[in-house]
């Protein structure tokens, strides 16, 4: 089996899909190569995640992928999301192909994009 049952399960039922109104942070980001995009929303309270939505264009593995990074920040401090690495986000879904981390890196980047939009909003946090 090329894909672990988490990835399937995320992919099949992908957690936290969907677009926020009152966003306190966005995110996009692209992969020039496949095309894929990915958009994530933050909603944010006294510097803590406590809301996250995204919507992925793109492939299998990068609908798995930003489910699975929206499940592993909510709850967690600003700081904490800034640390969320691709590694942690294929290891928490029992791995991926190699030629498929690159979807694990979108959600990353689009996790840390929304972050620093988040931080052009309020440069002393919330
Ligand atoms: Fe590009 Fe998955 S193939 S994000």
């Amino acid at each position: 089996m090329l894909y672990s049952e988490k990835v399937m399960d995320h992919f099949m039922n992908p957690r936290n899909v969907g677009e926020m109104e009152d966003a306190d942070g966005i995110g996009e980001v692209g992969n020039a190569k496949c095309g894929d995009i990915m958009r994530m929303y933050l909603k944010i309270e006294n510097n803590i995640i406590k809301d996250v939505k995204f919507k992925t264009f793109g492939c299998g593995s990068a609908i798995a992928s930003s489910s699975m990074a929206t499940e592993l920040i909510k709850g967690k401090s600003v700081d904490e999301a800034l640390e969320l690495t691709n590694k942690a986000v294929t290891e928490a879904l029992d791995g991926l192909p190699a030629h498929k981390l690159h979807c694990s890196v979108l959600a990353e980047e689009a996790i840390k994009a929304a972050l620093d939009d988040f931080y052009k909003k309020y440069p002393n946090g919330k």
